[in-house]
């Protein structure tokens, strides 16, 4: 099948649904692509953005990615920039007026399919972009290897592909509709058709009895179609991730949130939890993903092989400055109750960390200035009883649970 069905069904319902008005009240931030996490994973957390920095976003949709991303850059005052790629014009209108909407300059637009990148000599790009594209392309393999080679050498790349397991139920509904539609439907013939199934499912279909999907109750009618009438869909479990890079030359960083893709997170049997320690990180994170079973989607950053070793930021490296997401270190230091734990819904499964004794006093001094080092100096002004080790211990395993969760990040403080 070529492009063409993709094309037409973008055309039609831009995805996901926008409107630019929208831009004066918020920003939608997410993953993969907000700076502080590409940079933590892609560049070890030492990217200076006052130094040119190309971006590609293939696939770009609606903009969701790629206004969030010139957005962060315009924030930092430096010169980076955005191209945005797309096969659907439609959806390139509604992120273009999202970026008139802004203000912002820094993006191109192209209509270009991933296939025709490299012909089109836009690159080297230092990052790429490509979310929720490659499982809708005739040949994923090929397609992340077209941007693999457009890749400028030290860069990276933040990627989502569909989960198997928690699209449970996606597929059976698919195969219905796809049983019951003429070849020849119009689109909005479809989405009526599927509206009349969806409320005659009985109570043991896998897509009713599957809680966290919603695109089909509340993205609209764009929402419906991207998951139930799709001419061209795939879902991974994690070794299939790995195969998929691999094959590319490339090496996964980390897969998004942490937490999610740690079996520990979800296990309270110290004998199970040690035996798991015993896997390597990507083997425990296809078993954290078959027993959570909730993962719809796989947001992860790639680099090439050979340079894994300085892509992430070293956790306790004490010349980097931790940075919390939100920025409201007061807010978070204010959840942390003494001797509790800190709890969070990670897609619908409650989870808690236990916190160290220092964790509130550490949190309160993340603003993204002070190194770990110039917070161990601070508190250890405070209590001289507190050596270095003792901090750094408490350090761990608050960064373990805020960093898993997606709430913290580490950066090379500002000069
Ligand atoms: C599900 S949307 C995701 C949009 C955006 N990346 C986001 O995360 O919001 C998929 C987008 O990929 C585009 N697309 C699909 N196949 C493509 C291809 N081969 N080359 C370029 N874009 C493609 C579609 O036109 C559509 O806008």
């Amino acid at each position: 099948m070529s492009n063409q069905t993709v094309r037409d069904q973008y055309e039609t319902y831009p995805y996901p649904e926008r409107a630019p008005g929208d831009e004066a009240k918020r920003l939608i931030e997410g993953s993969p692509s907000h700076l502080l996490e590409l940079n933590h994973y892609v560049f070890g957390g030492r990217r200076d953005f006052s130094k040119p920095f190309r971006a590609l976003v293939a696939g770009g949709g609606t903009g969701d990615g790629a206004i969030m991303l010139a957005q962060h850059l315009a924030d930092t005052g430096g010169p980076g920039e955005v191209v945005y790629t797309d096969l659907s014009q439609a959806s390139r209108a509604i992120a273009e007026a999202r970026a008139r909407a802004r203000g912002l300059g820094n993006i191109t637009f192209h209509s270009l399919a991933i296939e025709d990148l490299e012909n089109a000599a836009l690159g080297p790009f230092d990052y790429v972009d490509c979310c929720g594209v490659l499982h809708h392309m005739a040949d994923p393999a090929s397609g992340l290897a077209v941007l693999s080679r457009i890749l400028a050498d030290g860069g990276g790349m933040g990627l989502m592909v569909y989960g198997e397991l928690g699209r449970t139920g996606v597929y059976p509904v698919q195969d219905m509709l796809r049983s019951i539609s003429a070849p020849d439907s119009l689109p909005g013939e479809r989405i009526k058709l599927a509206k009349n199934l969806l409320k005659q499912l009985p109570e043991t279909n896998w897509l009713r009895r599957n809680p966290f999907l919603g695109d089909h109750l509340a993205g609209g009618d764009a929402g419906l179609y991207d998951l139930l009438l799709h001419s061209r869909d795939r879902a991974y479990r994690v070794a299939e991730i790995a195969e998929l890079v691999n094959r590319a030359g490339l090496a996964i960083t980390a897969l998004i949130e942490p937490a999610a893709y740690n079996p520990d997170t979800y296990l309270t049997d110290p004998k199970l939890k040690q035996q798991l320690q015993t896997l390597p990180w990507l083997d425990r994170a296809a078993f954290a993903e078959l027993l959570a079973g909730n993962l719809r989607t796989h947001v992860f950053y790639v680099v090439r092989k050979g340079r894994t070793a300085d892509a992430v930021a070293p956790a306790d490296d004490l010349d980097l400055a931790p940075v919390l997401k939100g920025g409201d270190a007061a807010g978070l230091a204010a959840r942390i109750k003494p001797g509790a734990a800190l709890t969070a819904t990670l897609d619908g499964i409650k989870v808690r960390f236990a916190m160290p004794p220092l964790a509130q006093a550490m949190i309160i001094r993340m603003d993204g200035v002070r190194t770990l080092g110039h917070i161990y100096n601070e508190l250890a002004t405070i209590n001289p009883n507190l050596d270095r080790d003792e901090f750094l211990a408490q350090y761990r395993v608050l960064y373990a649970a805020l960093n898993g969760l997606g709430q913290l990040y580490l950066r090379q403080p500002p000069p």
